[in-house]
C-alpha cells in the first residue's frame, strides 16, 4: 500500500484548498453575494476537502475515522446554534479535529497540537487550525503534559463555533455513536486512567465542557425548538 503521504501528494487535495475556499468565502460575502449560493460553494468546497483529508489521514484508524464521521453529523446538527457565516467552518473543523492522531502527524504527541501545526505547515488560515489546536479546552491537558508554550501559539477562540464543536466533540462515543454528555465523561475517564492528564484537569476541565454543552442545546432550543428534543441530553 503506498505510504498515506504519497495518497496525499496524488490526490487533488491540498491543505491550502481549505486557505483559498475561506478566502474565497470572505471575499463572496464582502461583494454581497446571495446567501443561498454562498452556502452551496463554501460547503462543496471546505467541507469537502477537509472530509477528504480526514479520510486519508485516518484511513488506519477504523475506529477515529467512525468517531469523526460520528462528530462531523453532530455538528452538522448543531449549525443553527452558530453565525451562517461559521457553519462551513464548524462543519470542516469537525472532519478536521482528531487528525493529529494520524501517526506520520505525530510531533508533540498530543493530537490538538499535531493536528493544529500540520494544518498550519500546509497554509491553513490560523482561525480553522486554531481551532483544531483547542478543541475541548486543550489547553487545560497541554498544562499538564507541558505544552501550553506551544499550544499558546494558536489564540484560543471561544464562541459559539467552539462551543457547537464541543458539544459534537462529547455527544459522540469513540466509536461514532450517540452518547449523553455525562456517560462520555465516564467514558473519558475509565479509557484515560485515573492517572493521566485527562483525569488531572478534570475538575476544571469538565465545568467548562458541560456550559459549552449546555449552551448549545439552549439556542438548538432558540432555534429549532421542535429538533431540540430529538437531541442527546447531558
Ligand atoms: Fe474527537
Amino acid at each position: 500500500m503506498p505510504e498515506r503521504s504519497a495518497l496525499i501528494a496524488r490526490s487533488a487535495w491540498s491543505p491550502r484548498k481549505l486557505g483559498c475556499y475561506i478566502a474565497f468565502t470572505r471575499e463572496t460575502r464582502h461583494r454581497g453575494y446571495r446567501d443561498d449560493m454562498r452556502a452551496v460553494y463554501t460547503s462543496a468546497g471546505l467541507v469537502h476537502e477537509a472530509r477528504h483529508l480526514a479520510r486519508i489521514l485516518l484511513a488506519q484508524m477504523p475506529e477515529r475515522w467512525q468517531h469523526t464521521i460520528g462528530v462531523a453529523g453532530q455538528a452538522e446538527q448543531v449549525i443553527p446554534t452558530v453565525p451562517a457565516a461559521d457553519a462551513d467552518l464548524l462543519v470542516a473543523v469537525a472532519w478536521l479535529h482528531d487528525i493529529g492522531y494520524a501517526k506520520m502527524l505525530r510531533t508533540s504527541g498530543f493530537h490538538p497540537l499535531d493536528g493544529a501545526r500540520y494544518l498550519t505547515a500546509h497554509g491553513c488560515p490560523l482561525r480553522l487550525a486554531a481551532l483544531v489546536a483547542h478543541h475541548c479546552e486543550a489547553f487545560l491537558i497541554a498544562e499538564v503534559r507541558g505544552l501550553a508554550e506551544e499550544l499558546a501559539t494558536y489564540p484560543r477562540e471561544q464562541s459559539a463555533v467552539t462551543d457547537a464543536l464541543t458539544y459534537a466533540d462529547q455527544t459522540i462515543s469513540p466509536g461514532g455513536q450517540p452518547m449523553t454528555f455525562q456517560h462520555r465523561l465516564t467514558d473519558m475517564l475509565h479509557r484515560h486512567g485515573p492517572d493521566s492528564p485527562n483525569a488531572a484537569v478534570h475538575p476544571r476541565r469538565e465545568p467548562l465542557l458541560r456550559a459549552a454543552v449546555n449552551r448549545v442545546e439552549r439556542r438548538l432550543a432558540a432555534a429549532r425548538p421542535s429538533a431540540a428534543a430529538r437531541h442527546v441530553s447531558p
